[in-house]
């Protein structure tokens, strides 16, 4: 992982390959641009007047520093109306900023952008650098991973003494990025190198002395009577597995589970889907890998709360012992599922996970993530995550951990009116609804029927655990959606 430092110097002799000064659209002038030397002050008067650059949010402009700095290039990093400053903004200038010092070959690059007036900028800046800086290649061989690596960014300090607070929050930032990167490898890693028994082996490696790992095997489950799992599993030669870890710090008084979908490849089973869309489905576990992320972080921020993550991990797969259309399941709670579509597994799963969490672990609180439905992205688009629920103060303290992390969520309704919709003539829910309307909806209320009493949320990351495009620090594939959201969702908890 690339370190992270305070750097106090005069910006002539900072030795690093890249400064980079932030810059806004409507500033009277440029204090840092100052301290570079009227060269530079008068260029830059000169860019800003001929709109050659016009420090519009997210854009980048490169000054060589002609040798009249040790470093050998200045970035010039648009945010946007000054007005407009938040959390957010600053992310993605960080990121833009990170992109080019990357695309300069730098090894070595000293960030003033912590220098803009919001709280907590070491943290800002250190994690959205962090997560910008990921990538993928554990599976290319040695000559494809020429990528330039940074090694080291530096934090501007100008105040001249280390500052505890702020080396907390580079702390706390590397803690945040790095289980957020641990949720993308998990999810980028091929169906063939992740399947449940290798994800419960994952899982495992959170084992402590605070910290609780179980996993449940085909034979477990069976005596369990966990038949929805082992229904979604058949059709596959990897065996399903259902994983707890129960990270439980001395004193705990709250609780909350994490229940996530752990598809390790999603065929669509026996209702088998077309090749386009079949591709990528090794990120339907991204649910699952948030869950884990989650505990990881808690662990290693010290959380006071007991926080359980359940994994429900499965491969969907089509085969002569497969589970089909028309079959009748029992599951954990007892209650019926006829199956209508066997590419609806992910609720499937799920329904068993939910109601062994509450009747086993009976936390105060549960939230689930699944890529569930391929609705919610036509619905939100690749922004927001989908949340549903009934509850309005978690959904309310959810948002706002959206807002804070720009890990966002979007609520849509979870209404009576729609509570008939996966009515079954034989069964007591059906895992399809009769139309294609409302997609993300109906899925919700199937899972309603497997929450008793607990508070709960659903959160549908079909669209933003994966991403076919970059936004910003989070990067094309995996992108650890949740993580940020549910850590910070917990340290307001
Ligand atoms: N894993 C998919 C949902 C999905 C789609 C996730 C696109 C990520 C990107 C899920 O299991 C699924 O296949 N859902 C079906 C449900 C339908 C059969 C009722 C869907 O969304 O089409
Ligand atoms: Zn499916
Ligand atoms: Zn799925």
């Amino acid at each position: 992982m690339m370190n992270v430092k305070f750097l106090t110097s005069n910006l002539h002799n900072a030795k690093v390959d890249v400064i980079a000064i932030p810059c806004f659209e409507d500033e009277k002038s440029n204090q840092y641009v100052s301290l570079l030397g009227a060269a530079f002050a008068d260029e830059y008067k000169r860019l800003r007047k001929t709109k050659a650059f016009s420090a519009k949010k997210a854009t980048v402009h490169s000054l060589s520093s002609l040798a009249k700095l040790k470093a050998n290039t200045i970035l010039l990093v648009g945010f946007g109306k000054e007005k407009e400053l938040h959390n957010e903004s600053l992310r993605r200038a960080v990121s833009t900023a990170h992109m080019a010092a990357k695309r300069a070959k730098a090894s070595s690059y000293l960030s003033l952008l912590n220098q803009v007036s919001l709280p907590d900028t070491a943290f800002t800046v250190t994690e959205a650098a962090l997560l910008t800086d990921y990538s993928f290649d554990a599976y290319k061989s040695k000559n494809g991973k020429k990528d330039t690596k940074i090694k080291t960014l530096y934090l501007w300090n100008s105040a001249k003494k280390a500052n505890i607070a702020e080396s907390k929050q580079i702390k706390k930032a590397q803690i945040l990025a790095s289980s957020t990167n641990y949720a993308r490898d998990l999810v980028n890693t091929p169906p063939n190198d992740l399947y449940p028994e290798l994800l419960a082996k994952e899982a495992k490696k959170l084992k402590a002395a605070n910290c609780k790992v179980t996993v449940f095997d085909e034979k477990a489950l069976k005596r369990m009577g966990c038949n929805a799992i082992l229904a979604v599993g058949k059709g596959s030669v990897r065996k399903p597995r259902l994983v707890i870890v129960d990270y439980k710090p001395k004193g705990a008084k709250k609780s909350l589970a994490i229940v996530g979908k752990g598809i390790t490849f999603d065929s669509g089973g026996l209702n088998i889907k077309p090749g386009s869309y079949m591709e990528t489905m090794k990120c339907d576990m991204s649910g699952a890998a948030c869950a884990l992320s989650v505990v990881k972080a808690a662990k290693a921020l010290g959380v006071k709360h007991r926080i359980i993550a359940v994994v429900a991990a499965a491969e969907n797969m089509p085969g002569g012992l497969s589970y089909r259309p028309d079959d009748v399941i029992k599951t954990y709670s007892g209650k019926t599922i006829e199956i209508g579509n066997t590419d609806a597994e992910g609720r499937v799963v799920l329904s068993d996970a939910l109601a062994f969490t509450e009747k086993n672990i009976k936390p105060d609180q549960i939230i689930d993530l699944a890529t569930l439905t391929g609705s919610c992205v036509i619905a939100l688009g690749y922004w927001p995550t989908g949340m549903m629920t009934t509850n309005d103060l978690m959904a309310e303290r959810v948002h706002q951990a959206g807002e804070r992390t720009g890990d966002r969520v979007w609520r849509l309704p979870l209404w009576e009116d729609y509570k008939d919709s996966m009515n079954s003539d034989i069964a007591d829910v059906k895992n399809i609804s009769k139309g294609r309307d409302s997609g993300t909806i109906t899925a919700a209320i199937f899972l309603q029927h497997f929450v008793e009493k607990t508070p709960w949320v659903h959160l549908d990351i079909a669209a933003t655990a994966f991403l076919k495009e970059s936004q910003f620090y989070k990067p094309k594939g995996g992108t650890g959606a949740g993580v940020r959201l549910l850590v910070e969702y917990i340290g307001a908890m």
